[in-house]
């Protein structure tokens, strides 16, 4: 689906138009993928437009950066608020949010250190990544042929905008198999996580995911998911998952920020089946929980107006 246009981007502490939110084709990143990103939601809810997380996601920003020996030029809370601007100032209700941090035009090499460190936040209208059909049914995942990053090559915990090669690889793969998503192993052999997604397994009625040693980003849906199950009376765990735990599991589903909570239906064929009961209660109280109707998640939204 190509990206709806809005008025602004916020580049560098300005609001440029879209058209106008360029770069140097000599820009370090783009030719080393030296950059950091995130990418949050903002929902409609009936005091306006409200972020999801938003200051978990800009620490996570800062954290990325932090691998990368990227020194951001703006504080947490300017990001915030520059954020909240974004949206506001483009009349949305509800958006995907990108904010990257990058390497600009400046030097060239394989030493980052010299270039300049750059911001952008664009935000768009972006209906749910795996589509209308995959949220209410479930989506066919394939386990790929490509691993995960091992952590000591490429540092999984970081959004570091290079690492992605190894999703989209496994993505593609997976698409022109005919499934809808992918599911990567790490080099020791256990589930690590979908492309863009963090993923759950229900087993003997417990919820278990992957932890962050098998290569899973620290998934903030996952985090949000995590309580949600807690607070609806659910054992949750993380734990180390084969690919035959994801063959018989009673129930399985992904979550992200883009995706944000899907259930699995199949596993390279072997049917898990309809959306099951947990996983239908997890998504009920998600959607509430973001459009600002469930009290004890009321501090998970940021209004961008106030
Ligand atoms: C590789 C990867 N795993 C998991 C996730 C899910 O993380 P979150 O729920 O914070 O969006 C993302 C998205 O940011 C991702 O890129």
């Amino acid at each position: 689906m190509p990206i709806p246009k809005v008025d602004k981007i916020w580049m560098d502490g300005e609001l440029v138009d879209w058209d106008d939110a360029n770069v140097h084709i000599l820009t370090h990143s783009l030719h080393y993928g030296s950059g950091v990103f995130e990418g949050i939601r903002a929902y409609a809810t009936d005091r306006g437009p409200a972020v999801f997380r938003l200051t978990d996601h800009i620490a996570r920003l800062f954290d990325s950066a932090k691998v990368y020996l990227i020194d951001i030029p703006y504080s947490l809370e300017a990001l915030v608020e520059a954020v909240r601007e974004t949206v506001r100032v483009n009349g949305v209700e509800s958006c995907y949010i990108r904010p990257i941090a990058y390497l600009g035009y400046g030097e060239m090499g394989l030493n980052p250190l010299p270039c300049p460190v750059r911001v952008s936040i664009a935000v768009w209208p972006w209906g749910t990544y795996l589509g209308d059909e995959g949220l209410r049914n479930g989506v066919r995942c394939k386990i790929s042929s490509w691993q995960r990053h091992d952590p000591n090559a490429v540092p999984v915990a970081s959004k570091g905008t290079g690492m992605y090669g190894n999703s989209s690889l496994a993505k593609v793969e997976a698409l022109k198999a005919g499934y809808e998503e992918a599911i990567l192993l790490s080099p020791q052999g256990y589930v690590s996580e979908c492309t863009g997604e963090n993923l759950f397994v229900v087993k003997h009625g417990r919820l278990l995911t992957p932890p962050t040693s098998a290569g899973a980003l620290e998934g903030i849906t996952q985090d949000s998911v995590m309580t949600i199950a807690r607070d609806l009376g659910y054992e949750v765990g993380e734990a180390n998952l084969l690919r035959t735990d994801l063959y018989l599991a009673e129930e399985a589903f992904l979550t992200g920020t883009a995706a944000e909570v899907v259930p699995i239906r199949s596993v390279d064929d072997r049917e898990i089946g309809p959306p099951g009961p947990i996983t239908k209660a997890i998504q009920e109280t998600y959607f509430a929980a973001i459009r600002g109707e469930v009290d004890r998640y009321k501090d998970w939204l940021d209004y961008v107006s106030g």
